[in-house]
């Protein structure tokens, strides 16, 4: 049988590290050097052979953004011209996927700007994780798999047993992601009607739905600098809410963010590694769990060609 070839870059070393333990014998983390030179410029090389086979490149384009991605095209130039066969991009983390549209005149639309520079570089198949905006799949003319972090959370609220529990969106655009959380909990939905008077500054006008005397979860698909979680969990609390917890995806956890969530009233910040953050952005109330199992599983059924949705039944998940 053929290994998984899985290649290392700089962002996602523990995680690919975890996945390759969940993969077993069956795969093996390629020998690559990466390079930054003193004028930024960066070297991506590949010391064995990949010639006629599947690499699997792990990467969150996560912060610094523009070397992780410049990493990921030049590792995808140096597998192209040794012949790999296919190349399937892992990125946990797809940075710019807020920049999906055009919110003001003369934007740009940089999440398909990506999507045309990793398809220009060669990559095959892209595997992503709670994508901001599902449509940017559509950004890519090859297949793209938006997998998903809540059965890993789902499981993880599970085990706590939290009675009255309601599941709550900090906005309306989150309101299908926590409806789905709130079915793999069974519990009812509320929703926060916030607003963005500018950039990076949230404010919370209402909440639909009952929140008084319950246990919340409050669940997003990113925490930048924690400024709507924050205000949610304060509204809900006003509203009469009892134990608070926040939970999402992707910890960017930029500027204030680690100080807010620590200091905020919720009583557990749950995150997955999608992210990888230094022990420095890592304070009391976080918990993190990991995507390594559920991303072993998709290597697993792309090599195999087996159906991905069947990841999802495998974690008793319905998407
Ligand atoms: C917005 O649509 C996203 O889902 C997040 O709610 C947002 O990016 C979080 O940003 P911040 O933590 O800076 O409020």
């Amino acid at each position: 049988m053929e290994e998984i070839k899985l290649i290392s870059l700089s962002s996602s070393k523990e995680l690919t590290e975890k996945i390759r333990r969940q993969l077993g014998s069956k795969a093996r983390i390629l020998d690559t050097t990466v390079h930054h030179f003193a004028d930024g410029e960066i070297l991506v090389e590949l010391n064995e052979s990949v010639r006629n086979s599947n690499v699997y490149i792990i990467q969150s384009t996560s912060n610094p953004v523009n070397e992780n991605l410049m990493e990921v095209l030049i590792c995808v130039d140096a597998l192209k011209r040794s012949s790999a066969k296919e190349i399937t991009l892992i990125t946990p983390y797809f940075g710019y996927a807020r920049q999906d549209r055009r919110a003001k005149p003369r934007q740009p639309i940089s999440s398909k700007l990506v999507a045309d520079l990793l398809q220009c570089a060669g990559v095959d198949r892209v595997v992503t994780v709670d994508i901001h905006a599902n449509q940017i799949t559509g950004f890519f003319n090859i297949p793209v798999d938006n997998m998903s972090g809540l059965p890993i959370l789902a499981n993880y609220f599970k085990a706590l047993n939290i009675p009255d529990l309601t599941v709550v969106s900090p906005d309306h655009g989150g309101a299908v992601r926590a409806r789905k959380l709130a079915n793999a909990l069974d519990a009812p939905l509320a929703v926060i009607d916030k607003r963005r008077p500018k950039p990076n500054v949230a404010e919370v006008t209402g909440i639909l739905g009952d929140v008084e005397g319950r246990n919340c979860i409050m669940v997003d698909d990113m925490i930048d600098t924690g400024g709507t979680i924050a205000a949610g969990a304060k509204a809900l609390k006003e509203k009469g809410a009892k134990d608070i917890y926040i939970a999402c995806t992707h910890a960017v956890f930029s500027g204030p963010a680690c100080e807010r969530l620590q200091n905020s009233v919720a009583e557990k910040v749950v995150v997955t590694d999608t992210i990888e953050l230094p022990e420095a952005k890592k304070f009391e109330k976080l918990e993190i769990v990991s995507m390594d199992e559920l991303l072993a599983a998709t290597i697993e059924s792309i090599e195999f060609g087996m159906p991905v949705t069947d990841v999802f039944t495998k974690f008793d998940f319905k998407e």
